[in-house]
């Protein structure tokens, strides 16, 4: 059974979370109000998805939910049901890591690499936007990831390099 807390557990009794997550049809019994992030990193073992404030502040859980970003530790499970998750594994293609990971490795955009998944996917839903942002829609979009390592200068580099990339190879995945 999926982790939760007490009060979680109070909230409702355990249901089968159905969800499509990085593109595979995954099952996992969970409480409906256990949070996204613990179903992901405890109840399907992709712990990629960071915890950092637990409180919606700081970025490190973002995953996309059908396609929006969402921070993972205010989601109740239950709201992803039958939706579709992206995480950070699902990233790395047969090919390789995925060009914002590249970028993210040349640029120095990650140290201790507790902010990275989810300013990462923060930027893969701005490319899908805005394929490509100046620097000003950059910082607007990882407005809500805290980094507290980099000075975010060389992160926003990281963003910059992958959409000229992509630009010139096609579009973001
Ligand atoms: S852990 Fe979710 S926003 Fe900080
Ligand atoms: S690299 Fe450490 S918090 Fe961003």
């Amino acid at each position: 059974m999926n982790p939760g807390s007490q009060a979680v557990r109070a909230a409702g009794g355990p249901i089968r979370l159905r969800l499509q997550v990085n593109g595979h049809r995954r099952e996992v019994d969970c409480f409906p109000m256990a949070r996204l992030l613990d179903v992901l990193r405890e109840g399907l073992g992709l712990t990629g998805t960071k915890e950092g404030c637990g409180e919606g502040e700081c970025g490190a859980c973002a995953v996309l939910l059908d396609g929006v970003l969402v921070q993972s530790c205010l989601v109740p499970a239950v709201q992803a049901q039958e939706a579709s998750v992206e995480t950070i594994e699902g990233l790395r293609g047969p090919g390789g890591l995925h060009p914002l990971q590249e970028a993210f490795l040349e640029a120095g955009g990650t140290q201790c690499g507790i902010c990275t998944p989810g300013m990462v996917l923060a930027a893969l839903a701005l490319l899908r936007e805005e394929p490509d942002p100046d620097e000003a829609a950059i910082r607007a979009a990882l407005a809500g990831n805290l980094c507290r390592c980099t000075g975010y200068v060389r992160i926003v580099d990281a963003v910059a390099r992958a959409a000229a990339r992509l630009a010139s190879g096609g579009p973001p995945s």
